[in-house]
């Protein structure tokens, strides 16, 4: 089984503003153990502040560790410069966003195609990016301004955005986070769906124990450490 992510004694300290216009250092993370294997679903629940955003900047190589070892596909990211670890994301990582991070003024199907136009991507790329808008359900408003979207629909652009790269690796930071229960369900069972079809690694930052307890593996994000949670059988 191939590992997509190694993580060993990561930690990330950031020096942050403190009272009378001192700086202080913050251990945001202070000891971080991690092994995820290709193709399964790793949930990383934890409160507000916890770190969890922190901990999946420095997971997809877009923030550096303070001390540690993190390879990326077997790659040292610590041995890489920015632009090694964007050549290294590219085509290979996706996102998805609680607040969707979709280009406002651009159509549905607008949104898809960007991350084909951008990468090493040949072929129809329209007739690609409408495929991916049939995954989501979501064929027939293609040509609509992602403004004129619902919250839910908006969610399943960024799913056919993350997955039209098919990337090996999807990280989704609170995917479910700005949406009602009933539209947070849906997007999650698609999100899962999508996972399973492509075959892709999650990686799941959520607040909702029912998604986190779906995954693979479990992990809470407490005082800088995570805790495998045991899952329900
Ligand atoms: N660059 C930074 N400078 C100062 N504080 C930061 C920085 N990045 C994150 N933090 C703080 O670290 C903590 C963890 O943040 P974050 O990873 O966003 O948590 P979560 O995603 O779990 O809510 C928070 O208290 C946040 O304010
Ligand atoms: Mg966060």
């Amino acid at each position: 089984m191939e590992t997509v992510i190694a993580v060993s004694h990561l930690q990330k300290q950031v020096l942050a503003a403190a009272a009378n216009n001192n700086k202080e250092t913050l251990n945001i993370l202070a000891d971080i153990n991690l092994s995820i294997v290709a193709g399964t679903s790793v949930a990383i629940t934890g409160t507000s502040g916890s770190g969890k955003s922190t901990l999946l900047g420095l997971l997809a190589g877009l923030d550096v560790p303070s001390a540690g070892r993190l390879a990326l596909f077997r790659q040292d990211l610590t041995k890489l410069s920015e632009d090694q670890r964007a050549a290294l994301r590219l085509g290979k990582v996706g996102f998805v966003f609680q607040s969707f991070h979709l280009l406002e003024h651009l159509t549905a199907l607008e949104n898809v195609l960007l991350p084909l136009e951008l990468g090493k991507h040949s072929g129809d790329l329209k007739q690609v990016a409408l495929a991916a808008l049939e995954q989501v359900g979501l064929v027939a408003r293609a040509q609509q301004l992602v403004t004129k979207l619902s919250g839910g629909e908006q969610q399943r652009v960024a799913l056919a955005r993350a997955f039209v790269t098919q990337p090996k690796l999807l990280f989704a930071d609170e995917p479910t986070g700005n949406l009602d229960r009933h539209t947070g369900q849906e997007v999650a069972a698609l999100l899962f769906r999508l996972q399973r079809d492509h075959q892709t690694t999650l990686v799941l930052v959520t607040h909702d124990e029912s998604l986190a307890a779906q995954c693979d593996a479990w992990y809470r994000l407490m005082e800088g450490r995570l805790q495998r949670q045991e899952q329900a059988a």
